[in-house]
């Protein structure tokens, strides 16, 4: 049978396995005690005093603006080119996201863009749907497929603008960046921003299913984003059914229903253990790929930096649709056709109706993503995955670059 790569494979084992079954026994599966071990364990693997589990990285950003207190009409600079919650997250507050274009190497967000774009908002210039009193609060950078940005650029950024910081930290466990090789390593979520919200998603770098984590230095802002994610009430289940535990609470505020199972938890306390290891694997199948398709004319690779600690959630490649006589969708059919799973990160924001519809945004006002993402394709890569298909991936990647050729050279068409 042709060999088949999956675009990802979760890597779970017996010690999950083993770990739900025993929390089904326990009799407790909505969150209790594992949720709390996880908490503590990951507040620990990224080396933060405040850790709030919950059901989803959106959940977390969701938590994270609200407890930071954003307010209908107010503005928060978003990547244009990320996931949906980003933004959306903004949107549940009734605030307009500010979109701004990407780094054309790294595809995160451009903080020179953003300064350009918090000018234009001020002078009216910016949309017609966004009112020019709208006051910028916050940014919330994503570090896209677990390549950090600059946070020491990011941080200056928001101090000289008067914006808290919101890490959409989905892809970035674990993951760490550095100023220079002179300097320390500082851990995604080690106090890199006001509130850092991680994923556990089922194709993420460790996961529980669904499931997200929200970490703070700030004991008040864990404080309220704990109240909100469990309906605003006094204590939680654990906390009033367990031994010694009232049953009465109080309502303090009206909150979400975000919290995270013990049976996710216990899924997560394992995964958790396993991350490092798990990174050096996505590591080593990143590296395989950048040396075996480094000589490839028709694609551009995804960036290295000795000064970052890489996740490697991601392998985005850009392909040099110049040199190539299909366009990206027709590769990734071409991919999948050939067994590769693949996918894009992402159709940016603002060539998504709902962003084009309510704000008015126009492709030649982010151009970067608006030209990069049509060259954008995620290849494979996930702890575990065999030689064999490594070498599958290369191949169908070389083989599809070499048959798709154009008949005339770059070159030629150039001088005709
Ligand atoms: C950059 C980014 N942010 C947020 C999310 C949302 O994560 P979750 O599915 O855990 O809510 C994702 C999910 O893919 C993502 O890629």
């Amino acid at each position: 049978m042709a060999i088949q790569v999956p675009f990802f494979r979760p890597d779970i084992r017996e010690p999950e396995i083993d770990e739900v079954v025993a929390s089904l026994r326990s009799g407790w599966l909505t969150t209790g005690p594992r949720v709390k071990r996880f908490e503590e364990e990951f507040a620990a693997a990224v080396g933060a005093p405040h850790a709030v589990a919950v059901n989803s990285a959106t959940a977390a950003l969701h938590l994270a603006v609200e407890a930071l207190g954003l307010k209908a009409g107010e503005a928060v600079l978003v990547p244009t080119m990320t996931f949906a919650a980003t933004a959306e997250i903004v949107r549940y507050l009734g605030a307009h996201p500010i979109l701004v274009d990407c780094d054309p190497v790294t595809t995160n967000l451009d903080l020179d863009d953003a300064r350009c774009k918090l000018e234009a908002l001020r002078a009216g210039k910016l949309s017609a749907r966004i009112p020019a009193d709208a006051k910028p609060v916050g940014i919330i950078p994503v570090h896209i497929g677990g390549l950090m940005m600059d946070v020491e650029r990011i941080r200056a950024f928001a101090h000289e603008n008067g914006l808290w910081v919101v890490e959409d930290a989905a892809h970035a466990f674990p993951a760490s960046w550095r100023k220079d090789s002179s300097s320390p390593w500082q851990r995604c979520g080690e106090n890199t921003s006001a509130i850092s919200c991680f994923s556990f998603y089922a194709n993420k770098t460790i996961t529980t299913g669904e499931g997200g984590m929200a970490t703070t230095t700030d004991a008040e802002l864990a404080h309220r984003m704990r109240l909100m994610s469990l309906h605003g009430l006094s204590h939680d289940a654990w906390g009033r059914y367990s031994g010694g535990g009232k049953w009465d609470y109080r309502i303090l505020a009206p909150g979400f229903k975000y919290n995270l199972t013990d049976l996710a938890a216990a899924i997560g306390i394992h995964q958790l253990a396993r991350a490092e290891a798990m990174r050096r694997e996505r590591e080593a199948v990143a590296r395989e790929l950048l040396d075996a398709l480094d000589d490839v004319e028709e694609l551009e690779l995804p960036p290295t930096d000795e000064n970052r600690i890489h996740s490697w959630h991601l392998f985005p490649i850009r392909l040099r649709l110049e040199r190539l006589s299909v366009d990206r969708n027709q590769v990734m059919d071409e991919l999948k056709a050939r067994g590769v799973g693949c996918s894009v990160h992402w159709r940016p924001l603002h060539l998504h109706p709902y962003y084009e519809e309510t704000f008015g945004w126009r492709a030649d006002a982010l151009p970067v993503a608006t030209r990069t993402w049509e060259r954008l394709i995620s290849l494979p890569v996930f702890p575990g995955m065999r030689p064999t298909e490594i070498r599958h991936v290369v191949e169908t990647v070389k083989d599809l670059c070499r048959a798709n050729r154009p008949t005339v050279s770059p070159a030629a068409a150039a001088r005709s």
